[in-house]
């Protein structure tokens, strides 16, 4: 089936070409414009053009007390001036731009409002599971992760590239548990906050703008760390776990699931985590095992779900019909993108994995 969306791909490709010397110039001034307008007075970003582009740790510096504030008091006082806010979305550049959305509150309560829900009175997690759960499986995915990893109420979990924290909030209201969002995206962020107070769960969820590769808290802060489909973007494994285990409390556990590197290369672009082959780091699941083994982790589950994910049908991924929520909300080019991850799993150019690994 994937076979009969070559001509489109090459055309695609051909695009990207002919647009190339556009797009290296735009990415510069985008850089540049980013890095002038991105200071605030609670959060200053200093970042390189290097290490946006290949997600290395940001130099990133959360002013004493803001990335602790209660994600209701959170939303309008520490962000950071977006830049898409002001500039055009070319402006931007690599990954930030792949995870920016514009105009992001207004979007989803026009998608709210368009489904039939009232705003105004407090919404289920279920009713938004269209809408904010990014990844593969949607809200199965993460209602059999959490069943896996056995998060108990008592549990304090950090939720790394949390998105809209659609996740957050089912392990919240399903098990009441506290959970904190680090997310690197300003705009996922005030998405995130919206939907908390939309819910009423802001009280127990708090969102974080920063880094998976700096993470904002002391050592041996959390008992589980969850994280579904960000590792793709994130080149250093070795920061990557190192950060994980270092704010887990001893014994503490990482639940996860993302794309592993398949037998090939990927061929398919753009795809749900990266709009160009820069912003994907994907390893296999032996390397993925042997770099959580070098910092301290054992494996309780590790398996792969490729072929029981293809099996399924992949509803959150469909762009959704008019007056449905869906991730085509805030996720641009979503159907192209989602095609291309089914292709790509298809031909075992990426794997689907999932795990429960204890670190010492
Ligand atoms: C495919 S989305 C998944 C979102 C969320 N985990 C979910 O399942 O709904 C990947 C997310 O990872 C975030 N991300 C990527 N690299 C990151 C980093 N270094 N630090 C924090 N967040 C990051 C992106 O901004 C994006 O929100």
């Amino acid at each position: 089936m994937c076979r009969k969306h070559t001509l489109a791909f090459i055309a695609c490709v051909a695009d990207d070409r002919d647009g190339g010397m556009a797009d290296g110039l735009r990415r510069l001034i985008g850089a540049t414009v980013a890095a002038i307008f991105s200071a605030a007075p609670e959060i200053e970003r200093r970042r390189t053009a290097k290490n946006m582009a290949a997600n290395r740790p940001m130099e990133l510096t959360v002013a004493r007390g803001a990335a602790s504030l209660p994600a209701s008091r959170w939303a309008g006082k520490g962000r950071a001036p977006n830049p898409q806010d002001v500039y055009e979305r070319g402006f931007m550049a690599g990954l930030e731009a792949h995870y920016s959305a514009r105009d992001i509150e207004a979007r989803i309560l026009a998608a709210i409002r368009a489904a039939g829900l009232n705003p105004d009175e407090r919404l289920s997690p279920e009713e938004l599971a269209a809408l904010d759960h990014f990844h593969t499986g949607g809200l199965r995915a993460s209602r059999e992760l959490l069943e896996l990893a056995q998060i108990r109420a008592e549990d304090r979990v950090l939720d790394i590239g949390a998105g809209l924290g659609g996740s957050a909030r089912l392990l919240a209201s399903a098990l009441g548990c506290r959970v904190d969002c680090v997310e690197m995206s300003p705009d996922y962020c005030a998405g995130a906050v919206l939907l908390n107070r939309l819910t009423g769960l802001e009280d127990r969820i708090t969102v974080h703008q920063g880094s998976a590769l700096d993470l904002p808290f002391p050592d041996g802060s959390f008992d589980v760390v969850w994280m579904q489909n960000v590792g793709m973007n994130i080149e250093d494994k070795r920061q990557l776990y190192g950060e994980i285990s270092r704010v887990l409390k001893p014994g503490g556990r990482y639940a996860f699931q993302e794309m592993a590197a398949g037998e090939a290369a990927i061929s398919y672009f753009p795809l749900p985590w990266a709009t160009e082959p820069a912003d994907s780091f994907l390893v296999s699941a032996q390397e993925m095992r042997l770099a959580l083994g070098g910092c301290g982790f054992s494996a309780e589950l590790f398996e792969d779900t490729s072929d029981a994910h293809l099996g399924r049908s992949i509803a959150n991924a469909r762009p959704a019909a008019p007056g449905q929520l869906g991730l085509g909300i805030f996720v641009d080019n979503l159907a192209q993108k989602a095609e291309n991850a089914r292709c790509s799993l298809e031909e075992g150019q990426v794997r689907l994995v999932r795990g429960v690994f204890r670190v010492k």
